[in-house]
């Protein structure tokens, strides 16, 4: 595998960023960091989505002009991710100029081709949802599922993409390719809404909407937020039907694109059928996660219960945020919902990141430093079956991130620690040494070290600043690439001293969170 482009979906500016969108950057960064390890080159696009009439009235609310509302909620996204340590590529804005003119050329590109026609139009629009429902989707008060509110009746002439146009070749594309919609199960959803399709309003009259790009030679017209959006999987790279960027010819198709279950119909329909009529490849896969709730509850600004990742960390005095992503990203199997509560993030990261795997390099380090002065010997250097169990971990890591299964990865690396924790309770180093049994503790430490090596490599991409501190002390390179992990990397010589020894996870201090710093 040569490259690994991974995107997640842009966030609305027009509030801040929250656990909910943290837990979809954290998953895919995981994704990314992992696939670094095995690829040559893996690229992570994230970014934020600026236009539409939600950002115009809340900026207009804000009495804020809509470019410097945008300005100032597109830096709280940036710097959160700076905090959550996501390591994209490039980070993209829907106000950039080089993404409108893009935009502005697809969509014309569009119109020459008779896949975007002009009709008049009436419907109900959700602004939440910057869609036209129709009157199926609402609930029995006449309001929209998801935002609880009543759409408005919108009367425009519109532009029209030809969406039916392409419902037979997406069907057959979706049946054909059983893993092109992650989790599986979703599919079938898709293919019930694909049932019932019809061709999509793609602009609204300037005077209704005024904050998004502008149609080219139709300046009565703005371009419909999700085309503007959803192009931004290639306008990003450089797309350009007429000369393409080697960017985009070297990343695009995507290998996975990350969304949130709410987006699918628009990643998995709208999103695929405008590739196919820009005669684009399409991504390998869509993979569309859970939600996130807040103590088993929906977060939303009435209920008061919206919980950003930077109060995580303040309320537990976090300097790295190895913890929240490890948390976040473990929190549910793939495509089903999580949840986040203190209590439970406290007790998941101590039970792991410290008491298991932290204390154990932490004592087997310091057994190393009081029986050997910190020294492996030659006489040290044995072939554990243990090593078995290594290869065995790194293989299944490998085959849960092919179905990108973030959480069940893990599990398999908690097994690893387990299983080597349990090899030291056997084994007692400590009770050899009081027996004077040289060699045979020597031989379990140094078994131990080994495996925390490819231990430290494989929870790289959830704790990225742990497993670099684990490495700093085994004098392991943490960026050998997954294939080439070999278990020889602890070698004869001084491997340490006392005062190097550090602990590469302090335990979350129960008390924090419930003093109210929360
Ligand atoms: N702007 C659109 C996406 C355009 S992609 C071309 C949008 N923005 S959003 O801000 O509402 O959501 C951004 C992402 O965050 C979506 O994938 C959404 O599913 C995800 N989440 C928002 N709240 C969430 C939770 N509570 N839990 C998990 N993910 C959540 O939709």
């Amino acid at each position: 595998m040569k490259k690994f482009y991974t995107t997640t979906a842009i966030d609305y500016v027009n509030g801040a960023p929250h656990i909910g969108h943290a837990y979809e950057k954290i998953l895919t960064d995981v994704i990314k960091r992992h696939f670094s390890q095995r690829t040559d080159d893996a690229y992570m696009l994230t970014g934020t989505d600026e236009h539409g009439i939600k950002i115009q009235k809340t900026s207009q609310e804000k009495g804020i002009e809509p470019k410097a509302f945008c300005d100032m909620n597109a830096q709280k996204f940036i710097d959160a991710w700076k905090l959550l340590d996501i390591d994209y590529s490039q980070f993209i804005r829907t106000t950039d100029d080089y993404h409108k003119k893009t935009v502005q050329k697809i969509f014309k590109k569009l119109v020459e081709k008779g896949d975007i026609y002009k009709h008049s139009y009436k419907g109900l629009y959700c602004s939440g949802c910057e869609a036209f429902l129709s009157e199926k989707d609402l609930d029995e008060d006449g309001c929209c599922p998801n935002h609880k509110k009543k759409p408005e009746i919108v009367e425009e002439e519109n532009y029209f993409f030809k969406l039916t146009k392409y419902k037979d070749a997406i069907i057959s594309h979706i049946k054909q390719n059983p893993n092109f919609i992650v989790p599986a199960f979703r599919a079938n959803e898709v293919l019930n809404q694909l049932e019932n399709i019809e061709d999509i309003s793609v602009s609204r009259v300037k005077n209704n909407v005024s904050w998004g790009i502008p149609v080219l030679d139709d300046d009565n017209q703005v371009i419909y937020v999700w085309i503007d959006a959803l192009s931004n999987y290639i306008t990003a790279l450089g797309y350009d039907s007429e000369n393409p960027s080697d960017k985009f010819k070297k990343y695009w198709p995507a290998d996975v694109q990350v969304i949130g279950k709410d987006i699918l119909k628009f990643h998995s329909i709208y999103w695929i059928a405008i590739l196919m009529a820009l005669e684009l490849p399409l991504p390998k896969h869509i993979l569309a996660h859970g939600w996130i709730t807040i103590d088993e509850t929906k977060m939303s600004k009435s209920l008061g219960n919206v919980v950003s990742p930077s109060s995580v960390m303040e309320a537990f005095d976090m300097k790295e945020p190895d913890a929240l992503r490890y948390y976040m990203a473990t929190a549910a199997p793939i495509g089903k919902d999580g949840n986040y509560s203190d209590n439970d993030f406290k007790e998941k990261v101590n039970a792991h990141l410290a008491n298991s795997m932290g204390n154990l390099l932490n004592r087997t380090l310091s057994m190393l430093v009081k029986y050997f002065d910190g020294e492996i010997k030659e006489e040290f250097i044995v072939n554990s079956e243990l090593f078995e169990d290594c290869k065995k971990t790194i293989e299944e890591v490998k085959h849960h991130f092919n179905y990108f299964e973030v959480a069940e990865a893990s599990q398999k690396i908690v097994e690893l620690v387990d299983k080597t924790n349990k090899y030291v309770t056997d084994n007692t180093p400590w009770t050899l040494a009081k027996e004077e049994k040289m060699t045979q503790c020597g031989e379990v430490l140094y078994t131990v070290l080994e495996i925390m090596c490819v231990v430290a490599s494989l929870i790289y991409p959830y704790c990225p600043n742990i497993a670099q501190k684990m490495a700093k002390q085994l004098k392991y390179d943490i960026n050998t690439k997954l294939d080439d992990i070999k278990t020889n990397n602890i070698k004869v010589g001084k491997l340490i001293s006392k005062e190097e020894i550090v602990p590469v996870f302090l335990r979350l201090d129960s008390e924090l969170a419930d003093k109210g710093k929360k």
